[in-house]
């Protein structure tokens, strides 16, 4: 078998003394996308922030290997470099940096840590037109600092545009439908379908199913109280909405 994208094992997660995650198994094979659903509170943004490498998330149990190397030895900028990226719920205001700017000195960083030399700027300017026409990002959006004063659309766009830029092998959007109208949805949605391959695979978090039927998931996983409860495919996010969350609470409570 080859190995997977992401294999998590048994992870648990303490924030400030608390067990939030509690034995999460997830295997991401290459080119597949995997939808997280279950109601908020229940774990879903804890699990993106360990993956991104985030301070005060102590990992108690488990491992996580990304492309069977050990995720949780490494600093976020290695993860970058491993081909991790994730978009969260609220992305981070870079002010004082035109979004273009900050764009290339990403990438530069990237191409340095892995040996490479930095991209020309003929190379950048033809790569940033062609993904950001495809997210209707004009040259107006990538002169300002990058998601100051951005609405909800334009950063999800925005974010979009690094992940087809960096090219990750591995994507996680948490909740990137939040703060999004239907033509916003149908953009970022396009922009997202236009990067899966083969070599690349997705971990699409959300608490909504409507994003599912723009990005449509091999295999949805059910979150409830820090672990996933059930897995299954698309039809089983749909079951969800019908349904709600409310089964799986029973058995926590
Ligand atoms: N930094 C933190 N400090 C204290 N509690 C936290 C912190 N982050 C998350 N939690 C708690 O962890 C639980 C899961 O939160 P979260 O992962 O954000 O859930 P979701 O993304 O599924 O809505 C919640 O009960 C939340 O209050
Ligand atoms: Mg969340």
């Amino acid at each position: 078998m080859t190995t997977p994208i992401l294999e998590i094992r048994d992870l648990h997660v303490r924030v400030e003394d608390r067990e939030i995650l509690k034995g999460v198994n997830l295997v991401l094979p290459a080119g597949e996308v995997h939808a997280i659903m279950g109601r908020n509170g229940s774990g879903k943004s804890t699990l993106s922030y360990v993956l991104a490498g985030k301070e005060d998330y102590e990992v108690t149990e488990g491992e996580i290997l990304l492309n069977g190397q050990n995720v949780l030895e490494m600093e976020p900028d290695e993860r970058a470099v491993a081909g991790l990226f994730l978009a969260f719920q609220y992305p981070v205001e870079v002010p004082g940096v035109a979004t273009m700017t900050f764009l290339k000195a990403a990438i530069n960083a990237q191409r340095k840590a892995r040996g490479e030399s930095e991209i020309s700027t003929p190379d950048f300017m033809r790569a940033v037109k062609e993904a950001g026409a495809q997210l209707a990002i004009d040259s107006d959006m990538l002169k300002r600092p990058l998601n100051v004063g951005f609405s909800g659309g334009e950063k999800k766009r925005a974010e979009i545009l690094q992940m087809a830029l960096l090219k990750p092998t591995l994507c996680v959007l948490d909740e990137t439908d939040s703060g999004l109208d239907i033509d916003a949805l149908q953009i970022v949605s396009k922009g997202v379908n236009a990067l899966r391959s083969p070599e690349r695979s997705m971990l699409v978090i959300t608490h909504y199913q409507r994003l599912l039927n723009h990005i449509v998931p091999d295999v949805v996983h059910v979150f409830s109280d820090g672990r996933i409860v059930e897995s299954g495919d698309k039809d089983l996010a749909l079951q969800l909405e019908a349904r709600g969350y409310a089964d799986y609470e029973k058995d926590v409570a």
